[in-house]
C-alpha cells in the first residue's frame, strides 16, 4: 500500500484514536468462542462447590435448575468429572453475553450483590459483596476470555496455623503477627504445607479423607483429591510438583499427588501407617515415619519406592534434617514416643548415633496430662542451619540447640502443649502453636525471647511458614 506525501502525516491525536480502533479486538474482553474451558474446570468451578459463610453452596440448589445446571456428584464423588464438567460448562457459557462489560452476563449479575453493580433479586441469594471479590473475579476473568491464572500482584511470606479441633486454619502476618485471614471448610485439617509459588496451599482433611487444595486468593477449598485412607501430614518437594500425603492407617502408605494433575498418582506401601512424611531439603527423598512400628521409611523420590528404612526404639514423632555443604541430608533429627527430647540417625550410616534428652526446667511443674505418649512433640533446624529447636509438652518450652555439636545454648517458655515449629524465611523469628492456650507464640531467634501471644483457634497443632499470592 503507498500513500502520497503529505497524506501520511496524520496528527498524533487522530493516530491515537485509529489505533484504538483497530487494537480494540485485540484487547476486547471477550469474543464468542472464546470461553476457556480448563480455565472454566479448574478455577471457576471449585466457586461452585465452596461453602461461603452464611451462603449455600450453588451446587446444593443448581443440579436441579433449568437454565443454569450444574451436574449431580455421586456420593463420595469430590469432584466432577471432564465429561460432567463439559457440561457445567455449556451451561454456564449460555448465561454469558459476548461483550466487554461482565455486568453484561446473567451469570456474573445474578450472584453478584445488586449495590456492587449485580441484578435485583437471585433466588439463590448474593454470594460476592464486590466486584473486588476474588471468587467474583475469577468467574469474570473466564468470561473475559482467559485462558490461565492471573499473574500474582504480590507475594507474601505467612505462617497458618491448622487448629486440630477447629474447623479452621489461621492465617498470620509474621510482619504484624496479627491474623489475616482464615481457611475455614475442613473440618478436620492435620498437616499443611505452601506451594512454592505461592499459588495455593495443601492441608489434610482427616474428615473426608482428602488432600484438599486451597487457592491463596480466595481461601478456599479449590478441589480435594481422594486419598486411600486417613491421611495424617504431608510434604512438598522444592520444585512444587508433588506433594506426598502420610497415611495413617495399617498397613501404611503414603500417597503421591501429582499437583500439575491434580491425581493421586501412587500408593507407596511402607512399613507401618504413618504420621509424619516429610520432604528432605533436597527434595531427593520423602521420609515417613510409624507410630505403630517405630520405623522410619524412606523412599527416593525419583522412582516412589521405598529405598531403606530404619526400626528405632520406639514410635516415629516428629522429624527435622539438616544438610552437608553440597545440599543433601546430614541427619534426621527424630522425636520419638515415650521419650522427653530427640535422637539423631546419620543419613548415610542410616543408624542411630546420639541421643539428647531435654533436662526439667527449674521452677516449672511438669505435665503429663494428654501427652499422647509424645512428651517432646516439635522439632525444626532454624533456615540458617545454625540451631536446632525442640518442644517440650512436659515443660511448656522450647530447647534450642547449637548445630552441629547439639549444645543446649537457650529455652523458652512457649504456652502449654507447645506442639509444632516454623520459622520466618529469614529465620529471624520462630513460631509455635501452644495446643493448651489456643495460641501461636513467636519467638525472636536472635534473643531467644517470645514477642507475640496470637490467640488462634481450638487446640493448635501443626504450623507452617508458606507463600501467599496477594492479589
Ligand atoms: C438457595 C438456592 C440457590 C443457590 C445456593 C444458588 N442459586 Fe442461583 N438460582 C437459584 C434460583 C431459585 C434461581 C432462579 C430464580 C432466579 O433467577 O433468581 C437461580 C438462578 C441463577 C442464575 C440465572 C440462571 C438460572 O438458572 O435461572 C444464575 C447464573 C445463578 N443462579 C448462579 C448461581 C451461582 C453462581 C451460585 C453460587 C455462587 C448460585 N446461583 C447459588 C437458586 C440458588
Amino acid at each position: 500500500m503507498s500513500h502520497a506525501p503529505g497524506k501520511t502525516r496524520i496528527r498524533a491525536s487522530t493516530l491515537g484514536l485509529l489505533l484504538a480502533v483497530w487494537a480494540a479486538p485485540l484487547f476486547a474482553q471477550q469474543a464468542p468462542g472464546t470461553l476457556d474451558f480448563n480455565y472454566f474446570m479448574n478455577e471457576v468451578q471449585p466457586i461452585f462447590l465452596a461453602k461461603r459463610d452464611g451462603s449455600v453452596r450453588c451446587i446444593q440448589c443448581h443440579t436441579r435448575s433449568s437454565l443454569f445446571r450444574l451436574q449431580e456428584l455421586e456420593e463420595h464423588q469430590l469432584f466432577w468429572t471432564e465429561e460432567q464438567s463439559r457440561k457445567n460448562f455449556e451451561s454456564a457459557s449460555s448465561l454469558v453475553l459476548p461483550s466487554d462489560d461482565p455486568l453484561k452476563s446473567r451469570f456474573l449479575t445474578h450472584p453478584l450483590a445488586t449495590a456492587a453493580g449485580g441484578d435485583p433479586f437471585h433466588g439463590g441469594g448474593k454470594h460476592f459483596p464486590s466486584q473486588l471479590d476474588p471468587e467474583w473475579r475469577i468467574m469474570a476473568d473466564w468470561v473475559a476470555g482467559y485462558t490461565a491464572r492471573r499473574e500474582p500482584a504480590s507475594t507474601n511470606v505467612r505462617i497458618i496455623q491448622t487448629n486440630a479441633a477447629g474447623d479452621n486454619s489461621t492465617i498470620i502476618d509474621p510482619v504484624t503477627n496479627t491474623v489475616v485471614g482464615e481457611i475455614t471448610d475442613i473440618e478436620i485439617p492435620h498437616g499443611i504445607v505452601g506451594a512454592p509459588d505461592g499459588s495455593q496451599v495443601y492441608i489434610t482433611n482427616e474428615a473426608m479423607h482428602s488432600l484438599d487444595i486451597v487457592d491463596s486468593r480466595t481461601l478456599r477449598v479449590k478441589r480435594r483429591i481422594p486419598l486411600s485412607g486417613r491421611p495424617n501430614n504431608l510434604g512438598v518437594t522444592k520444585d512444587g510438583s508433588t506433594v506426598y500425603v502420610a497415611i495413617m492407617e495399617m498397613p501404611g502408605a503414603l500417597d503421591v499427588i501429582d499437583v500439575a494433575s491434580m491425581t493421586n498418582i501412587k500408593t507407596i506401601p511402607v512399613n507401618g501407617a504413618i504420621h509424619n512424611v516429610y520432604v528432605t531439603p533436597d527434595s531427593r527423598y520423602a521420609v515417613g515415619g510409624s507410630i505403630q512400628t517405630s520405623t522410619i521409611n524412606v523412599v527416593d523420590t525419583s522412582t516412589n519406592e521405598v529405598v531403606w528404612e530404619l526400626k528405632m526404639s520406639s514410635g516415629i514423632r516428629p522429624m527435622t534434617f539438616n544438610t552437608k555443604a553440597d545440599g543433601s541430608t546430614d541427619k534426621i533429627f527424630v522425636q520419638l514416643s515415650d521419650f522427653h527430647g530427640f535422637a539423631v540417625v546419620d543419613f548415610d550410616q542410616r543408624k542411630e548415633v546420639a541421643r539428647i534428652e531435654h533436662p526439667a526446667v527449674p521452677g516449672y511443674e511438669a505435665h503429663y496430662d494428654g501427652l499422647q505418649a509424645a512428651p517432646a512433640h516439635g522439632l525444626a533446624v532454624s533456615p540458617d542451619g545454625k540451631t536446632l529447636w525442640s518442644t517440650s509438652k512436659v515443660y511448656g518450652h522450647v530447647y534450642i540447640h547449637s548445630l552441629p555439636d547439639l549444645q543446649e545454648i537457650g529455652r523458652v517458655f512457649v504456652g502449654q502443649h507447645p506442639e509444632w515449629i516454623t520459622f520466618t524465611p529469614d529465620g529471624k523469628t520462630a513460631y509455635m502453636g501452644a495446643a493448651g492456650d489456643n495460641t501461636t507464640y513467636a519467638v525472636d531467634a536472635a534473643t531467644m525471647k517470645a514477642v507475640a501471644k496470637i490467640p488462634v483457634g481450638q487446640v493448635p497443632k501443626r504450623i507452617a511458614m508458606v507463600w501467599m499470592q496477594a492479589d
